[in-house]
């Protein structure tokens, strides 16, 4: 028996990434969506042939109640994912929240406890960790490929034409940059070094807003330490196109990943100065997969709500 999705906040990453994976997943259905509007629900429903007899709603506490209903995706503004993923997970439904998954730290706190209370799986969507290069990369560090790791620095930015977007103020969104990208870069970093290097002990961040004036940032550098005394950067920008880069030095040897920041799994990752072999594959399609995995398993998502807060807790300390 497949699981049942819905999704909620039908926008640009549901309907470009989520609900396609969805769809390509065996295990996995998109049994109905919730949008504010009745019509792009039916839409949505429509276009990406949600299974449910009745598939589009505008209520959450409707939506919830269909006893058929196994998981909900949350993918709204973010601001919002607390209020949902506790409804959701006081309803017995699994959840995975789309990232960061709070932009506080009661927010994420509040819902580790609920999805805990219900015995419900809660995820959060970083779907760097199922790009295939990535992983590779992340097994060869770990087997010492490198040495011990002394330092990493990732670059991820983008370049927006105006500050209409909804992260850019702060009724539904806490940061830009670092909210569209730069939680990645965080996650990203904590994957590949947290294990060796033990948890960040300090962090610090430089904020910019003055080219658009508005509340929150457009380019971020954060900075960290771990307990192994190793260091690490990134800088996330809504200002300027440039090559997405993370490279990872260790006492032996550095990585480089050229381009493989982004939803298409694809780019260049060098080891040692030698090209890693992979195949580029959806890794939305692996996020949705190992969630499938994790509720039939019984275990946490490879990324679960404990590591979204930290995230959450650090872009705090770092950011306000
Ligand atoms: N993992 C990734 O690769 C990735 C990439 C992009 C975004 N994201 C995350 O996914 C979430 C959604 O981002 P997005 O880029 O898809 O945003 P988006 O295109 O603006 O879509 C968000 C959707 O949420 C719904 N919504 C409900 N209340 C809203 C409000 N007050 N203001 C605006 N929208 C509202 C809207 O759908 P209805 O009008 O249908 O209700 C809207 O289309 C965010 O948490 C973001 O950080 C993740």
């Amino acid at each position: 028996m497949s699981i049942n999705f819905a999704i909620i906040g039908l926008g640009r990453i549901a309907r470009n990434q989520l609900a396609p994976a969805v769809n390509q997943v065996d295990e996995a259905r998109l049994w109905s969506v919730l949008s504010r509007d009745r019509d792009r629900a039916a839409e949505f429903a429509d276009a990406n042939s949600a299974q449910s007899p009745a598939p589009a709603y505008t209520d959450l506490e409707k939506l919830v109640s269909d006893p058929e209903l196994d998981a909900v995706i949350i993918a709204t503004p973010d601001k919002l994912h607390a209020k949902d993923v506790i409804t959701c997970a006081k309803a017995g439904k699994h959840v995975l929240v789309e990232k960061p998954m709070a932009t506080d730290v009661e927010d994420a706190t509040a819902m580790v406890h609920a999805c805990e209370e219900a015995g419900v799986r809660l995820g959060v969507a970083y779907h760097l960790h199922w790009h295939n290069g990535h992983r590779l990369l992340a097994g060869k560090i770990r087997a010492g490929a490198l040495g011990p790791i002394r330092h990493m620095r990732v670059q991820w930015t983008f370049k927006s034409d105006d500050a209409s977007n909804w992260r850019a103020s702060p009724e539904v969104g806490q940061w830009w940059s670092i909210a569209a990208v730069g939680t990645h870069c965080l996650d990203l970093i904590r994957w590949i070094m947290v294990p060796s290097c033990g948890e960040v002990e300090s962090i610090n961040g430089m904020i910019s807003n003055k080219t658009w004036g508005g509340p929150h940032d457009e380019t971020a550098i954060l900075s960290m330490r771990f307990e192994s005394g190793a260091t690490a950067e990134f800088c996330s920008s809504v200002l300027i196109e440039a090559p997405t880069k993370a490279e990872i030095y260790g006492a032996d040897g550095y990585a480089i990943c050229d381009g493989t920041l982004g939803p298409h799994g694809a780019g260049t990752i060098h080891i040692k100065g030698n090209e890693l072999e992979y195949e580029t594959e959806n890794p939305y399609a692996g996020e949705i997969q190992d969630f499938v995995n994790a509720i039939r398993e019984g275990r946490s998502p490879e990324v679960d709500g404990k590591e979204g807060a930290r995230n959450v807790e650090l872009l705090v300390m770092a950011a306000g």
